[in-house]
């Protein structure tokens, strides 16, 4: 998945870090905050599972997931542990970009069902203690948006300043001219779009029917108030924030940079355009007071007793671990209460060292605000492409679960993660349904691989649609052995890894609230940590990163080194000490000190 992997990496990502470094939160953790079931601090030891609505159960038969099917599976969700579910968007949308291309603010597309079927959802949903977060999409809205239609009508319409057009450089009566600068979208080639109607070019950061709407119209912010005030009246836990960081672009206008190979030579990126960077078109210190506008709204809408318990998540792609403290805001300027950190979970490599450095400073280095730990989404392949080495692939996926869950703070992963889904993309071009594939191909085949249907059981469809049904992504043929009823309920399976370890992190007071300190910082092969609070026993970590069997020799200043087995892989021994763990390949260890 190429965009992401840009934005994720650009090197140019971090000369804006500076600049939002001013509003760094210095927020403090309140005594007994992550305490499970306290209502005001839901979000602060959460467990946020992400639901792609098109893939998750289809109730009608049409071969696309939809509300009911969302519904439906709730019991499922409450047995694994989830305390929120993030819904991908599921608004009226023309579905160039499945969903984030949204035409109609305030309803529900005919495809995932109605209005009503929301309301139940939530409803059901609330019976079961789990909260719905929408999916906010502010950078940009469908071309067929009323908005737009209107905005693109005439240079006169009233609408046409919701929208970021422009000139094309030495345009004439006759001669469009040339596009108004370098700035690529992220989907492949220029972000400028002609529109012959009206001659001018509008702005696109995205799909070319996802033109970006103009932040700097006052307009705007009301118009999108209206539309997070509606969903939260509705009865919505809270929103993620979609590509949060790219509402604003450089006002002056200057072109991005090219970026250069070692030999100081531009080269040509998967989209086969030449590679820049995109400092002028994301994380502007703009975004922040967007932001904290956004908070103080949504605020407003939580019962006097409980504030903040409305939760605002951002899809926070940023350079730096400074970068991402400021999306916190300030005590006096809240931004987001978890701001995916994308730091830990893109890394795409099982690196220890990376991991070690970055979960250090995602404890140390965000003024004591929640971790909202992230590997897994929609546009991200899944673990087995990423970290798997075709052999070990559960207990590897048991050492990133082990990272997610046992890591102070709130976790967020993907439907599909708990039973070890894979990644299955498409073999031919003329199969490709996302548009970043469909541009991208054969280097980049875009984010169907991780978007096939949810594997329920061994039958046709996999228990995701009947039998016979044409699934709109095919249900890979792994599901004959990989899929929930094969797992639920056995001991080794790797959904009872997960479902245990939520147990755990809701549990044990040290591993809900403790803070997280490294262990054993020099070791290359095993990652340790020990997770503290007071007045309640320790917790230590050790997991293998590597495909030979290890032993660790830990201790914690105080305590005697006498331990517990909390959870282990299948098959490994219970050490008596921590002085002396061993772990199989890829082998995790929790046990609480004594
Ligand atoms: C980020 C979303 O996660 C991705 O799926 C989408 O294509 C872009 N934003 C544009 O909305
Ligand atoms: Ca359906």
């Amino acid at each position: 998945m190429n965009w992401t992997r840009t934005i994720g990496t650009c090197a140019a990502m971090c000369v804006l870090g500076a600049a939002a470094l001013s509003v760094a939160a210095q927020t403090k953790p309140e005594a007994g905050d992550a305490a499970a079931g306290s209502e005001q601090n839901w979000w602060k030891n959460a467990v946020i599972y992400e639901i792609y609505p098109r893939s998750f159960q289809d109730s009608n038969g049409d071969g696309i997931g939809d509300l009911n099917g969302i519904t439906e599976r709730l019991d499922y969700l409450k047995e694994l542990g989830v305390d929120a579910i993030w819904l991908t968007p599921c608004y009226p949308s023309p579905q160039v970009d499945f969903g984030y291309d949204v035409s109609d603010y305030k309803n529900i597309d005919p495809q995932y069902g109605t209005l009503k079927d929301f309301d139940r959802l939530i409803k059901e949903a609330d019976k079961r203690h789990i909260r719905i977060l929408m999916d906010m999409v502010m950078n940009h809205t469908s071309d067929k948006h009323k908005w737009f239609i209107q905005s693109r009508s005439s240079r006169t319409n009233s609408y046409r300043d919701w929208y970021v057009w422009h000139d094309g450089k030495g345009e004439t009566a006759t001669d469009k001219g040339d596009v108004p600068n370098n700035w690529q979208s992220d989907f492949g080639h220029s972000a400028w779009e002609w529109d012959e109607k009206t001659r001018q070019y509008y702005y696109h950061k995205f799909y070319i029917q996802q033109p970006d709407v103009n932040w700097d119209n006052p307009k705007i912010h009301a118009a999108f108030k209206d539309i997070i005030g509606f969903w939260l009246k509705r009865g919505v836990g809270g929103f993620r924030f979609d590509a949060i960081t790219t509402l604003f672009e450089d006002p002056q206008m200057r072109d991005e940079e090219v970026l250069l190979d070692k030999d100081g030579k531009s080269y040509l990126n998967d989209y086969g355009d030449i590679a820049e960077n995109d400092t002028r078109t994301n994380n502007l210190p703009t975004n922040h007071a967007v932001m904290q506008e956004m908070r103080a709204w949504s605020d407003t809408f939580d019962s006097p007793k409980f504030p903040g318990t409305r939760l605002l998540i951002g899809e926070t792609y940023v350079p730096t671990i400074a970068d991402l403290a400021a999306e916190y805001g300030t005590p006096d300027k809240p931004e987001f209460q978890l701001p995916m950190d994308t730091q830990v979970g893109f890394i795409d490599k099982l690196d220890i060292d990376q991991f070690r450095s970055k979960l250090n400073d995602v404890e140390t280095a965000i003024n004591g605000n929640v971790p909202l730990l992230v590997f897994t989404n929609h546009d991200r392949p899944r673990l087995d492409l990423r970290y798997g080495d075709g052999i070990h692939d559960d207990n590897i996926a048991r050492v990133i679960a082990t990272m997610l869950f046992a890591s102070r703070g709130s976790s967020l992963f993907y439907y599909g993660d708990e039973i070890g889904m894979k990644t299955t993309p498409p073999t031919r071009k003329e199969d490709v349904k996302d548009p970043v594939g469909i541009t991208g191909w054969p280097n980049d085949k875009g984010r169907d691989g991780e978007r096939t249907p949810m594997q329920w059981d061994a039958e046709p469809n996999a228990g995701f649609s009947k039998a016979g049904v044409k699934t709109w992504l095919p249900v890979p043929p792994n599901s004959t052995e990989i899929n929930v009823k094969a797992e639920e309920g056995k001991p080794d399976s790797l959904f009872t890894w997960y479902q245990t370890l939520i147990r755990l992190k809701k549990t044990v007071p040290a591993l809900a609230s403790g803070e997280n300190v490294m262990l054993d910082t020099t070791n290359t092969k095993v990652l340790s940590w020990v997770r503290q609070t007071a007045g309640a026993p320790s917790v230590v970590i050790a997991t293998n990163f590597t495909a030979e069997p290890q032993t660790v020799s830990l201790s914690v200043a105080g305590a005697s080194g006498s331990v517990k087995t909390l959870l282990k892989t299948p098959g490994a021994a219970d050490p008596s000490s921590i002085a002396s763990i061993q772990l199989g390949p890829f082998g995790v260890y929790i046990g609480e000190l004594q």
